[in-house]
């Protein structure tokens, strides 16, 4: 912290090797290590700084997912740094509580450099979460879960596997917490929050646990929900996020499943493109004795985000892997100019029957509709990116409150990074 109390953090983009398996060597990338990086706090209203210094042998970028901040600080394709080179953001925290992260967003790369393993979590604090009892202790009783799907090919991560006609992206066979294989986690508490994040590059889960036991789903991509809600199931597409507390019983052993998915879309995808997977992901193993925890608040969080009544104009978006509304994403080209301070309703459709998702920077959203229906779970709280299943449209309402910028576009895209990369993507200005 600074005499300004400005906090900075910095982050070094390296390459390196970590050793999934026992005596295995395997090249990856991380931050300030040689997989994923440190997970940075800050709380509303700090300001914030960051070193991001890049000595991988090619240009990347940090992008931070789910912030709320000006266009020239976002980390997207149009803030690369080249190797050897720094760049430094800085920006004022202002949004409530949440998970959020970071990863690289290099224009074409993305997918890429995410699998090598650059990404990291940036929590956001508040106030109000701190005045709340929910489980709160970093690594003891809230813990961060970032999932990922893995290959590998002899001592190398295996980038190439993709599913039965390349249409999702990369599908790994394993997959990881937090860089680590088969991963268990010792907890002495009896409520256990678990800070999901789907940092996989195309794969969709479907979380729940091993003995069909529900838990208490208590935040989204943006934050704290209104109320916790009873849950058996929450699915995460990549990039998205969510808090669940889950109640332990004194000496037992849980797991943190993926189970198939229910809404992936046609058959052909459900069957040939990981739709039918399940993976256990995370073991919970008790203390024969377990500390006492509080019952979970009834009211927590309020919804920063607008009503459909609010907004003032609406936009189209149309998903095909081909592109968004016909378009492939294109750095000279600005595909939409929306006007600071308003809020508008985004209706977002998948055409053609692949998965997709649809991510939003800069802003978080209300989901009003998924196919004319009201949103339940996780769709209830504030996102930043949400799950598209084939065929189905969602409508979306979100403010631009941020700076005006006509220079510096903000995207939106596909959160399955091989489409991203492939020009599923738009640009954004705020006026
Ligand atoms: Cu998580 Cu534009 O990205
Ligand atoms: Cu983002
Ligand atoms: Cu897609």
């Amino acid at each position: 912290v600074e005499k300004d109390g400005t906090r900075v953090f910095s982050l070094r983009m390296q390459a390196g090797t970590t050793e999934f398996e026992k005596g295995v060597r395997t090249p990856t990338w991380g931050f300030n290590g040689s997989y994923l990086g440190p997970t940075l706090r800050a709380k509303r209203g700090e300001k914030v700084r960051v070193k991001v210094e890049n000595t991988l042998p090619e240009a990347s970028s940090v992008h931070w997912h789910g912030m709320h901040l000006p266009a020239k600080m976002d980390g997207g394709p149009h803030q690369e740094v080249a190797p050897g080179r720094t760049w430094t953001p800085y920006w004022k925290i202002d949004q409530p509580a949440a998970t959020l992260w970071y990863h690289p967003h290099p224009h074409g790369k993305t997918e890429t450099h995410v699998q090598r393993g650059l990404a990291g979590m940036f929590l956001v604090d508040d106030d109000r979460s701190a005045s709340l009892k929910l489980p709160k202790r970093y690594g003891v009783d809230d813990l961060p879960v970032a999932v990922q799907d893995v290959e590998f090919d002899g001592a190398n991560l295996d980038h190439g596997r993709r599913s039965f006609l390349q249409n999702t992206g990369f599908l790994g066979s394993r997959t990881m917490v937090n860089g680590t294989l088969d991963p268990y986690k010792e907890v002495g508490d009896e409520l256990v929050r678990l800070r999901l994040l789907n940092a996989s590059t195309a794969r969709i889960y479907d979380f729940g646990f091993g003995d069909d036991r529900a838990f208490a789903l208590v935040a989204t991509d943006g934050g704290l929900l209104e109320r916790p809600e009873t849950l058996k199931r929450v699915q995460l597409s990549p990039g998205e996020r969510a808090e669940v507390v889950v109640r332990m019983r004194a000496g037992e052993k849980v797991v943190l499943r993926s189970f198939p998915q229910s809404n992936y879309g046609g058959g052909f995808e459900q069957r040939f493109a990981g739709g039918d997977d399940s993976f256990d992901v995370l073991e919970l193993r008790a203390a024969p004795t377990l500390r006492k925890a509080p019952e979970l608040p009834s009211v927590m969080g309020d919804l920063e985000v607008p009503q459909e009544k609010d907004a003032v104009r609406g936009r189209y978006f149309g998903l095909r892997m081909s592109g968004i509304n016909g378009r492939k994403m294109d750095m000279r080209h600005i595909d939409e100019t929306v006007t600071r301070g308003t809020a508008e309703v985004w209706t977002v459709r998948n055409e053609d029957g692949v998965p997709h998702n649809f991510h939003v920077h800069d802003v978080q959203f209300r989901v009003l509709s998924v196919d004319g229906k009201a949103p339940t779970g996780m769709l209830r709280g504030a996102k930043d990116t949400v799950f598209v299943p084939g065929g189905s449209t969602v409508k979306l309402a979100m403010r631009f409150d941020g700076p005006a910028d006509p220079d510096t576009p903000y995207m939106y895209h596909c959160h399955l990074l091989y489409h991203e990369d492939r020009g599923m993507m738009g640009q954004f200005v705020v006026v």
